[in-house]
């Protein structure tokens, strides 16, 4: 039993530590899981590995990828760096967002060779996208719709002209609703994962980054994307078997479910709590909700959990500087959900001592991030501006202790 913990403590962070060495201790990295059973612990390890692998043509990877392994993007589980952006394209229209049968979803960055590198086809619409932080999803995807609804509820008469809304959208043939999911009488369900809020749960997202970052097919979405360029090509037929096993696929899911929460640091310290008062005063917690609740979750660990990831999952209007001009479910052009700030001041360790912040890693600085709020956080970044220096000091302390 002994040795059998110590195996799994190195496997447990090994994938990390590959990657960066400073980031075992999980005060400082955001690595680690919640608290499993032992066999839990032991899915836990193997998802681990999975996320952190590399695929190579032999085990699937392409035609068209992004990126040989989900943690090339999601490196130590926190914020993604632009050398990994994606592409994704698509055609807007009123409704959300029809895709365009050539490739679409993402643009291929990489292709194998004997493939013609893709394109954005003309007439397309298209954004660019980095990887949010991973930590702490499964607590987002425990939350309650009903807590969802009533965050928008509570946006109604807001005297700023906050106005966040869940995302409706469609779900995918093999997708099932989450436990209590409520459906609109259009069919439609809240959805809360990714820069727009498009994607219903961490089944879809996973599904969704196997096929569209990394050109593999699972039961869920059978088909290659790259299938429906040119369906008299004989590699268009879906492969026999999914290009992930079923064990593979579903211990990554239980991984990023798992992670645990990033954890504040220096919680105590006055000028990190003056800090927060501040943020709550300018009208920063309107939408970057402190508290959220969770309600029931087969992890026991997850369950009814009070946690802090400065999110209310809703989706807002940010403002004209923020418009990429693409849709997705029911989130407008200048619509994108709240970002969680937890672990924001982590980030450098893996942004290569910078910071790229924003869906599109845009800002290179908490201030400048701050900035770039328009449309419904017009307001609450004009308080900011005009903020004193202890006070402004104090709010970035703040941001940078989460
Ligand atoms: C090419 C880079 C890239 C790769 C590879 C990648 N991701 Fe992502 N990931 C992203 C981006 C960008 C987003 C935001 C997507 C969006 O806005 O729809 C995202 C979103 C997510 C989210 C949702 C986080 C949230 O709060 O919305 C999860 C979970 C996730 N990815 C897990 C994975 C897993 C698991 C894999 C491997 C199977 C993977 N990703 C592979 C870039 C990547
Ligand atoms: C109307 C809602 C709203 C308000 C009010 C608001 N924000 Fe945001 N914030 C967002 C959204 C939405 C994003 C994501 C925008 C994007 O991805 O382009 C964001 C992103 C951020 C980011 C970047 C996070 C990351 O990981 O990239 C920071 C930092 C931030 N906000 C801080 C603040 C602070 C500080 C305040 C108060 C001065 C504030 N926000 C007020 C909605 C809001």
């Amino acid at each position: 039993m002994v040795v059998l913990s110590i195996v799994l403590a190195v496997t447990t962070f090994s994938a990390c530590s590959k990657l960066l060495p400073s980031m075992i201790d999980p005060s400082q990295g955001l690595c680690g899981p919640v608290s499993l059973s032992s066999a839990q612990t032991i899915f836990f390890s193997k998802g681990n590995d999975q996320f952190f692998a590399n695929r190579t043509a032999a085990t699937g990877l392409g035609p068209f990828f992004v990126a040989t392994g989900c943690g090339s993007c999601h490196s130590s589980d926190n914020r993604g760096h632009p050398f990994t952006i994606l592409t994704r394209f698509g055609q807007s229209d009123t409704t959300g967002n029809t895709f365009l049968n050539e490739g679409a979803p993402q643009l291929g960055t990489f292709n194998l060779p004997g493939y013609t590198p893709e394109q954005i086809p003309a007439g397309a619409s298209s954004t660019k996208l980095i990887a949010p932080i991973t930590a702490g999803v499964g607590f987002l995807e425990a939350v309650p719709d009903s807590e969802i609804l009533a965050l928008a509820a509570a946006n109604e008469n807001n005297p700023d002209g906050v106005r966040g809304h869940p995302n409706y959208n469609t779900l995918p043939a093999n997708i099932t609703p989450l436990n209590g999911a409520i459906q609109r009488s259009d069919g439609k369900y809240i959805c809360r994962f990714g820069r727009k809020g498009a994607v219903h749960s961490l089944i879809q997202q996973v599904a969704d980054a196997y096929n569209h970052d990394m050109g593999i097919t699972s039961s869920f979405l059978p088909y290659n994307p790259y299938n429906y360029l040119d369906q008299t090509d004989p590699a268009s037929a879906p492969p026999a078997a999914p290009e992930v096993t079923s064990d593979d696929f579903n211990s990554v899911v239980f991984y990023v479910t798992c992670l645990q929460t990033p954890v504040q640091r220096n919680p105590n310290d006055p000028t990190v709590q003056r800090g927060n008062l501040v943020f709550t005063q300018i009208g920063c917690g309107t939408c970057h909700q402190q508290t959220l609740t969770t309600g029931n979750s087969p992890i026991a660990a997850l369950a009814y959990q009070t946690f802090n990831p400065f999110t209310d999952l809703l989706v807002h209007d940010m403002g004209a500087g923020l418009d990429d001009g693409y849709t997705e479910g029911n989130a407008k052009t200048s619509e994108w959900r709240t970002a969680p700030l937890w672990g924001l001041g982590l980030a450098p360790q893996v942004q290569g001592g910078y910071t790229y912040l924003l869906h599109d890693g845009r800002a290179h600085s908490i201030e400048e991030a701050i900035r770039l709020h328009g449309g419904e956080a017009t307001a609450s970044a004009n308080r900011f501006n005009s903020l004193g220096q202890t006070d402004k000091n104090a709010l970035l302390t703040f941001l940078k202790s989460l």
